[in-house]
């Protein structure tokens, strides 16, 4: 009897001594001790979290995984887009890096309006003129420069492996190809390897880039020079010549990502750091915790009609500030400072009424149908010292402008869109703006990204992020307020459905069944008008637990994301 429970004592501990460092329970993502990515490709996240365990840090994750996911999820992932990047390091120290594109040199104000000067209809979103100058590598060269431990080679290696080997479509990537393929076949000269002629992909097809391997192996052996100039600069002017767009070389060797100090306020016994201008995101954000700390939101509940219906009410007033505003801050006086004043916005907030929304003649309804091309790319990473890396990356529109470069294999970003190309007309984002954010050349169109960290009583807490245009800021906000104030795992956070407004159109996103019918009077009995869309945002965030374990949260109901660790 003794030996049996001996055995049993043995198989037990067997069992638990053979237990990986990641795990996941109910309720909670992906468990870590040492490190984890969380992004929207589980190959991408894997890349990353390889990374951690040969000894790299968070930075090195970082550039790994972008990479990656430049082959694996091209529909967001890039080498020609932006990319903004928040850091916390393990000693609190904390900074941000800017790689938004930029207009080209040739660009001017009414580039996109035709002789009476109406918008020409999708130029800023299809083809060679909706391009920016793009600026993710050189922030991932500068980020790598200043943290990366281990070498730049072999931080870029994994996804030359990738786009030479080739890798499984998911659904969702068969899907999102065969919906791109008759706008790849309009915009560009020549046939795309993507565009596939006897079937439509099917989820499994295997897919190789070798094109965007040669592209990749010039950035390992070059580094910046080795997109920036070279061959691949040549390949994207010849490009540009061909579909005539305007970005030279001169435009590429001239592109520098800005190291920018990130803006940061006090939420309760939190500290929300987050990306300052270009991004509208980090401001916007901040002023609306500033606005939610004088709200019982944790008594009313997440998706209550008086939390619902206040929390739009600051949305709406904080997209109006946007729209006015939030543009480069090298080229515009960008308020911030203004914005985020709490007596500002305590006033801005007073008139928010409790039982009806704010009429106001200067609300005009919108015509946004859809916002379902709004691909850009979030991830998260810490690692085992604890510093912490939230980055987002986008092309724009799914695929960008959908110009693949010929011989270079990957696509062009469609950014100019996120300029005003016209003063009070809406973009593909029903996002209006003005002056601020008025196309001049060489300055960087205004960003909704939103990479943000969280730090609670001077420790890391969480890292958060989202793709989704101008959903992305409220995406952020609402999966922070559902742990910070509805006390919410990571993942229940990231699960929990969500809402929209910003300003113009006047109207609630609502996700399809987020609400019972009854919420759904009381919010129209206040005057709002509400709009049901399938999906708000694809979050992949990490929380760090109070026994210093960290919960990886992928957006597991809204894409193919992952939370890996170790
Ligand atoms: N293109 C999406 C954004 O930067 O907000």
């Amino acid at each position: 009897m003794r030996n049996q429970f001996y055995l049993f004592f043995l198989l037990v501990l067997f069992i638990f001594s053979c237990q990986p460092t990641a795990q996941k329970t109910a309720n909670r993502g992906t468990l870590a001790k040492n490190g984890l990515v969380s992004s929207s490709h589980p190959l991408a996240s894997e890349v990353g979290v390889n990374i951690l365990k040969k000894g790299g840090n968070a930075a090195d994750a970082t550039v790994a995984t972008f990479f990656a996911l430049s082959v694996v999820y091209p529909v967001a992932g890039n080498i020609a887009g932006s990319a903004f990047v928040v850091y916390r390091l393990k000693d609190g120290q904390i900074g941000s890096i800017d790689g938004r594109e930029k207009a080209p040199a040739k660009a001017h104000r009414d580039m996109f309006l035709d002789k009476d000067g109406n918008v020409i209809k999708d130029l800023s979103l299809l083809g060679h003129l909706a391009v920016g100058v793009p600026g993710s590598v050189d922030a991932m060269v500068e980020m790598h420069k200043k943290f990366g431990k281990l070498a730049w080679k072999d931080v870029i290696q994994p996804a030359i492996e990738l786009a030479n080997n080739g890798f499984k479509l998911t659904k969702r990537e068969a899907e999102s190809l065969n919906r791109a393929k008759e706008q790849f076949k309009k915009i560009n000269s020549y046939s795309l390897h993507v565009v596939r002629e006897d079937r439509s992909w099917q989820e499994g097809d295997l897919i190789f880039y070798k094109d965007l391997a040669k592209a990749l192996e010039r950035i390992r052996d070059s580094g910046r020079d080795g997109f920036y100039k070279g061959e691949t600069a040549e390949l994207i002017a010849k490009e540009m010549e061909k579909g005539k767009g305007i970005i030279t070389k001169e435009d590429l060797a001239n592109y520098k990502a800005v190291w920018r100090t990130p803006v940061t306020t006090a939420y309760k016994d939190c500290k929300i750091i987050s990306m300052p201008p270009p991004s509208s995101g980090g401001i916007a954000l901040l002023q609306l915790m500033q606005g939610s700390e004088n709200y019982p939101f944790t008594k009313w509940g997440q998706l209550n009609s008086q939390t619902i219906h206040t929390m739009t009410e600051l949305e709406r007033r904080v997209y109006a500030d946007r729209a006015t505003h939030l543009g480069d801050p090298d080229f515009y006086k960008v308020p911030s400072e203004m914005l985020l004043n709490p007596e500002y916005n305590k006033k801005r907030n007073a008139s928010i009424s409790p039982v009806q929304k704010t009429l106001s003649s200067a609300i005009k309804e919108g015509n946004v149908k859809s916002i379902e091309s709004v691909e850009t790319t979030h991830f998260s990473v810490v690692d085992k010292e604890g510093n912490a890396f939230s980055i987002t990356t986008t092309l724009n529109s799914y695929f960008g402008s959908k110009v693949m470069v010929e011989g270079g294999g990957f696509f062009l970003n469609n950014e100019m869109d996120d300029f005003s190309v016209k003063a009070g007309v809406a973009n593909q984002f029903g996002a209006i703006g003005g002056e601020a954010n008025a196309i001049i050349a060489n300055k960087r169109m205004l960003s909704s990204m939103t990479p943000t960290i969280v730090e609670k009583n001077g420790k890391l807490l969480m890292v958060v992020g989202s793709p989704g245009g101008t959903t992305i800021i409220t995406t952020v906000y609402q999966v922070m307020l559902n742990v910070l104030a509805h006390k919410m795992t990571m993942q229940e956070a990231v699960n929990a459905k969500r809402f929209h407004h910003q300003w113009q159109p006047d109207i609630i996103l609502m996700e399809k069944g987020a609400i019972p019918d009854s919420v759904k009077t009381r919010l129209q009995n206040m005057g709002h008008i509400i709009s049901e869309i399938g999906g708000l945002g694809k979050v992949d965030a990490i929380l760090r637990l109070p026994n210093g374990m960290y919960e990886g949260a992928s957006d597991l109901n809204r894409s193919d994301g992952a939370a890996l660790g170790y």
